[in-house]
């Protein structure tokens, strides 16, 4: 395939922010690994956090994120985020997303963990309307090609030119690309390449997100030496639908801040027990209140309740909510709705520097997948949209120093080792099912000593098996994922390991208490032959 100036891997908010803006100076190929929509950000609701009220501050943006993350955000990175804020939803609006208005001025909400109201939206359906004005932007771009169907198996590193490692810093060259139409993996060159590969929430049995979140990017950066922190810290969304033919709906946070109340099973509104702030306290607290309630009670769901809100306004507001919920026979402008927590956001990924750069150079990494710094131990609601908007800016300014990287004249065709071609479709779903679940029991929203030990040898065991396969089999999707699913399962557990306190999204049972002498510490993993340049931040 031919050489491009900037390879973005990944079709969401991140990638194709970054591609519209580098495109200004140099040729950008997004890969996408199935259809150009499909990624997290087609499915975020409640909207972007940015300061635009009257009211509000930018101080009061930070003070809330830094509240979150409790102890574990970079300030520097928070200022940065919240201050770029007001510009990236001007931006937003100029490449054509229609969010509600009041008036001449735009319709702000509130979110859990937020002092004001700042949350801009489009209905319900943020994520959609963004996602569709950026790829028809995109679409139009004459610098900009984006191949569907295209998915980024590994990363191409200088070092392995030539059959054998070379001294001196690693740097990236591209990736090899397998085609969903030919089957062939092929090397694409790039002079910078950009991981915007989303989130991991497949990780987990119960989870918000679509099938593409199989935390790739993390999983191909860790295997190219790059630096990944704070993987332990994997947020769970407090109320996702509870239904047996309903998968990863999510009932947005602001339901909750439009008025919706929780109830747990006898009908009892339970969230002044466990924060002052109620059903708007940060996300953790609400999701681990829930947790507790359906423990103690021994229920399968808790309710979340929008009958005192007028049927006209929920019908407006929320009208994807409504909707899906009467196709399944719930009216929830007079019954109140079956929700349960399920995994939603990594906080964690792979490390980068206010420019988006990793420490594998000519590597930069946006959105889900990085770890900017900004969301600390809990990413506060509505952050990482704009977090996304923001770091792909980044990224493109600093691309233009790429531009002038010389190229190889080729490098070495994917190797296939495959000895057998048969596809064996009991090992992909038995160990697919078996990560998930595990995961689901032994490292999710509590967690323990001996839980986190027993995932570890488990996952050992797994990820054993499943490399056997990749390296002997023909590569395909599904083995592609499955292979990065347990890689990332086993990142989320090292880190989890490594942390002796309870801080934000990670509580373990047996430090429940949080260490302040590990404030501003992030847990950082390093291949042992990585070496690392880009982001300097203090680690466990
Ligand atoms: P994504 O939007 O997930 O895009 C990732 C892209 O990478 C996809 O195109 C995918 O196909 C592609 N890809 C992945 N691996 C490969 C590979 N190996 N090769 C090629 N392509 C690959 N955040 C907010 O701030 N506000 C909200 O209201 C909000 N609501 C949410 C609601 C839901 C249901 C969910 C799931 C998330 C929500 N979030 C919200 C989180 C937010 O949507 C995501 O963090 C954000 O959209 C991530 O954007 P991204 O560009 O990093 O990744
Ligand atoms: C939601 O709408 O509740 C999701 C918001 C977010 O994840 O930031």
């Amino acid at each position: 395939m031919d050489p491009t100036d900037f390879l973005v891997i990944g079709s969401g908010i991140g990638g194709l922010t970054y591609a519209l803006r580098a495109a200004e100076f140099g040729r950008v190929t997004i890969m996408t690994k199935k259809q150009r929509r499909e990624s997290n950000t087609n499915y975020a609701q409640g909207g972007v956090a940015s300061v635009l009220a009257p009211d509000d501050r930018f101080a009061l943006h930070i003070r809330d994120t830094l509240r979150a993350g409790v102890g574990l955000c970079d300030p520097a990175a928070v200022r940065m985020l919240v201050e770029e804020g007001p510009l990236m939803i001007g931006e937003l609006v100029r490449w054509g997303v229609d969010f509600d208005k009041q008036g001449q001025a735009l319709s702000l909400t509130r979110e859990g963990g937020h002092s004001r109201n700042r949350i801009v939206h489009a209905r319900d359906a943020t994520g959609r309307e963004i996602e569709g004005a950026l790829v028809r932007a995109c679409a139009r771009h004459p610098r900009i090609r984006m191949l569907e169907h295209h998915l980024a198996v590994d990363l191409i590193l200088s070092s392995k030119l030539g059959g054998r490692r070379r001294a001196g810093p690693d740097s990236c060259l591209g990736a090899y690309v397998l085609s969903g139409r030919s089957g062939r993996v092929q090397a694409v060159l790039a002079r910078a390449t950009v991981l915007a590969t989303g989130g991991a929430g497949k990780v987990y049995l119960y989870t918000t997100n679509p099938d593409i979140a199989t935390g790739d990017g993390v999983a191909m950066a860790w295997r190219a030496g790059a630096a990944i922190a704070d993987m332990e810290f994997v947020q769970f969304h407090p109320t996702c639908l509870y239904h047996p033919l309903a998968r990863s709906f999510l009932i947005s946070e602001a339901v909750r801040g439009e008025g919706g109340v929780l109830r747990n099973g006898a009908g009892k509104r339970f969230m002044a027990r466990y924060h002052p702030m109620k059903e708007l306290a940060p996300r953790d607290i609400v999701a681990r209140a829930i947790d507790n309630e359906m423990k103690t009670r021994g229920d399968k769901h808790v309710w979340l309740d929008v009958t005192g809100l007028k049927p006209a306004f929920i019908r407006k507001r929320f009208p994807n909510i409504y909707k899906k919920c009467l196709e399944l026979g719930i009216d929830i402008t007079r019954e109140p709705i079956p929700v349960v927590p399920a995994a939603h956001y990594m906080c964690g990924g792979v490390m980068v520097d206010l420019s988006a750069r990793t420490s594998v150079n000519g590597l930069l990494a946006v959105g889900e997948c990085s770890m900017t710094g900004v969301h600390g131990a809990n990413r506060l609601a509505s952050n990482s949209l704009l977090e996304a908007l923001v770091w792909a800016r980044q990224a493109a300014a600093v691309s233009r120093e790429y531009l002038a990287a010389k190229l190889p004249p080729g490098v070495p065709a994917w190797r296939d080792t495959s000895t057998d071609r048969k596809p064996a479709a009991v090992l992909y779903h038995h160990n697919w099912d078996a990560i998930r679940r595990l995961m689901w029991d032994y490292v999710g929203i509590v967690r323990s000593d001996a839980q986190l030990k027993s995932a570890s040898r488990r996952l050992k065991l797994i990820r054993g098996e499943i490399e056997n396969y990749y390296w002997s089999h023909r590569v395909t999707v599904d083995i592609v994922e499955l292979r990065n699913l347990a890689q990332v399962a086993e990142l989320i557990v090292k880190c989890a390991l490594r942390r002796h306190e309870s801080r934000g999204l990670h509580y373990n049972v047996d430090h429940p208490l949080t260490d302040p002498a590990l404030d501003g510490r992030s847990t950082v993993l390093r291949q042992r032959r990585s070496r690392p340049s880009g982001p300097r931040r203090k680690g466990l």
